[in-house]
């Protein structure tokens, strides 16, 4: 980024942060030493509350979330002063035990430092292997089989099972990338089963609790933090109707209509539709089972038109992403689908990045 660029941005931010907060007279001050820092080194350092701020307006306008209504709750460690490898792994792994706190799931992130050259190679911080067989089908999770290739070049032992938990893969700029496997008592997953159609338990299908992005760059005040995963908890379709029914995920709904005993020639008997809606069932009723907090769709678009009302309360646009907005299982019967929303990027934002070993 330029020194023009990254001036911009953070005087915008650090306008809208300290307006926000009601910190409007010491404004002038802070923007006098953030020039002369970015004079001097081309750089300047966020202060502990713009940061935490930061983190949580980049919720905000993460246009394609419909859970933003909790955007100013989340737990914020930061973390920019690590820088061992280890230091790195402990955190990592303290992040997955915080935040899925037993079940009682809490939007946390953890921020690295932005200038050591820190990559997350994992997608999430949590992810299922995916391993390509010789005869070209795959076991597995199909999103992850390239990453899970990287795994084992670097000496990970494939276990060949359908949901077989990746390591960690962190790489410091300059250094060769490390992995550590996640250990065991931290981990929760949710067998997934049906209240009622039991022979959708035979397929034996489980997801883990947390869903922790750890591949997106975190941009505040134009400094951006590539390292700095986040999460928050599921909401149930994007595993019933997504991770476990999409044909280039696990691909299940032939075999979960199958377990139903409906006919998959008859195009008129809706088998793919009624094998969504009762997946998704079982996944919402596994994860409360299982104590692991969740939400369903219908619920969580109620709060995003809360959200949406409450910004344009406190006369904020919201902008949004309507495709990905509108969940992806009966959309018309939810307030959401009949909204129009507008897609414009603002930052701080979270940021897609390239995968780390391209
Ligand atoms: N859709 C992603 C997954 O299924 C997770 C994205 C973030 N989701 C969330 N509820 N915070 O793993």
């Amino acid at each position: 980024m330029t020194d023009i660029a990254l001036r911009e941005k953070a005087k915008a931010y650090l306008q809208l942060c300290y307006r926000e907060l009601n910190k409007e007279d010491l404004f002038e001050e802070r923007w006098l030493k953030v020039q002369s820092s970015i004079d001097e080194k081309g750089t300047y350092e966020l202060l502990d509350f713009e940061l935490d701020y930061g983190t949580k307006v980049a919720w905000r306008n993460s246009n394609k979330c419909i859970g933003r209504l909790f955007w100013r709750s989340m737990e914020v460690f930061d973390k920019r002063a690590l820088d061992s490898i280890d230091d790195i792994f402990d955190v990592l792994f303290e992040h997955i035990d915080f935040a899925t706190n037993g079940g009682n799931i809490r939007s946390t992130i953890t921020v690295f430092n932005a200038h050591k050259g820190i990559r997350i190679w994992n997608p999430q911080l949590l992810g299922f292997a995916g391993y390509r067989q010789e005869d070209g089908s795959i076991v597995g999770d199909p999103k992850h089989v390239e990453f899970t290739e990287e795994c084992v070049k670097l000496g990970w032992e494939p276990k060949m099972g359908p949901f077989d938990i990746l390591p960690l893969l962190v790489q410091i700029e300059g250094r060769k990338v490390q992995w550590r496997e996640i250990p065991k008592e931290i981990i929760k997953l949710v067998p997934i089963e049906h209240p009622s159609i039991k022979a959708i338990n035979d397929l034996k299908l489980k997801w883990y609790s947390t869903p922790i992005i750890s591949n997106m760059t975190l941009e505040v005040g134009g400094i951006k933090f590539m390292a700095a995963p986040f999460n928050g908890w599921y909401m149930g379709t994007e595993i019933g109707a997504r991770n476990l029914a999409d044909e280039d995920r696990y691909n299940l709904l032939p075999l979960v209509a199958e377990k139903m005993g409906l006919n998959l020639h008859d195009k008129n008997s809706l088998w793919k539709d009624r094998a969504l809606i009762e997946l998704n069932q079982a996944v919402l009723y596994s994860f409360r089972k299982a104590g692991v907090k969740i939400i369903d769709h219908n619920s969580a678009s109620k709060q995003f038109m809360q959200f949406m009302r409450q910004e344009e309360k406190e006369g904020r646009n919201v902008t949004a992403n309507w495709s990905w907005i509108v969940p992806p299982v009966s959309g018309s019967t939810m307030e959401v689908f009949h909204t129009e929303m507008h897609d414009i990027i603002k930052s701080p934002n979270y940021f897609y990045q390239e995968d780390a070993w391209v």
